[in-house]
């Protein structure tokens, strides 16, 4: 009597409703590059040979994502996540890890449920993302203080221009210049509200490129700036602007090897272009400063 009770209590406990036993992972750490993300979840006492014994179901917190029935061998997957899928044939082998696509993909808490033969079980998991900004650090730094100082050395010119016309305010180069300088300067604020923060996103790569391209705005300006110029004044304009030019096809160049691209490469050639521009909207003011014979000691 005994010895029937202690091996009955013993398989049930053992083996008869034995628990399903999940891969320990209480977290996954994704790069915010990657295109598709995998939440991994293994079971490694699945005891099924046939999909249609198993039941697998994901959640987002308390959201269902996707519920996968062996029985009717059937998918649905809820409209937040289109992206969404599992594989039957690895989940028989107790792979019931998912994937999504990374934009369906948020941080925080995902459960996969696995039921088996009837036994069922469930393990949770973190997703979180690898902080990485855009571009390396120093060159995000150098993207970033660039065109805050070609600003800068725009309007201390436009200063000394201002004190050139103060005769006459309205003067067609004053308003051309101001209206360019205040375009630029909300351009470049835009970008930077929109490139700075986060990491790599469309809203990032379009702040990129507002805050970057219109340092083509002053090359063409060179040529308003210093009109009418002749004798030293034409070869300084003629050399800034082509010299600033350069900066800008370097700046274009940088751009597109980098605006679509998550680990960018050639972000140098973006932060040359930059300092080239800055540079020559630096030299100019030097030149307007101290140079120029036909503005200088006003
Ligand atoms: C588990 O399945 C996923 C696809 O659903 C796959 O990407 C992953 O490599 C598999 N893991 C192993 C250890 O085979
Ligand atoms: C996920 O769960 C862990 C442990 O329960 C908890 O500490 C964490 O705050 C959760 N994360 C989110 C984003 O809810
Ligand atoms: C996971 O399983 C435990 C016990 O089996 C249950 O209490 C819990 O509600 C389940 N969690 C989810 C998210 O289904």
């Amino acid at each position: 009597m005994w010895p029937l009770m202690a091996v009955l209590l013993l398989s049930s406990l053992c083996c008869g409703s034995a628990q399903l036993l999940f891969k320990n992972i209480n977290s996954v750490t994704a790069s915010s590059c990657d295109k598709v993300i995998a939440i991994p979840c293994y079971v490694s006492n699945i005891k099924a040979k046939e999909v249609k014994a198993l039941d697998l179901n994901w959640k987002f917190g308390n959201t269902v994502i996707l519920i996968f029935e062996g029985s009717v061998n059937k998918y649905s997957r809820a409209p937040k996540f289109e992206s969404a899928r599992v594989s039957t044939l690895a989940l028989l082998q107790g792979n019931a890890s998912l994937k999504l696509n990374k934009n369906e993909a948020k941080e925080g808490n995902y459960t996969c449920t696995v039921a088996d033969l009837g036994r069922e079980g469930n393990h949770t998991m973190e997703l979180k993302y690898r902080r990485a900004s855009w571009f390396p650090l120093s060159e995000n730094i150098l993207i970033i203080i660039f065109p805050f100082l070609t600003i800068l050395f725009f309007w201390a010119q436009f200063g000394i221009l201002i004190r050139k016309y103060k005769s006459n305010p309205m003067n067609k180069k004053i308003i051309l210049l101001s209206t360019s300088g205040l375009l630029l300067t909300i351009t470049v604020i835009v970008g930077a509200i929109l490139f700075i923060p986060g990491n790599y996103s469309k809203k990032k790569s379009y702040g990129l490129i507002f805050f970057v391209t219109p340092s083509v705005i002053l090359v063409f300006l060179q040529y308003h700036k210093f009109k009418p110029a002749i004798g030293r004044t034409l070869y300084a304009m003629i050399i800034l602007t082509t010299i600033q030019a350069l900066g800008f096809v370097l700046i274009m160049a940088g751009l597109y090897h980098s605006v679509t691209v998550c680990e960018p490469k050639y972000g140098s050639l973006l932060t040359a272009g930059l300092a080239i521009v800055t540079l020559v909207e630096l030299f100019g003011l030097i030149y307007m400063k101290w140079l120029d014979p036909l503005i200088g000691f006003l």
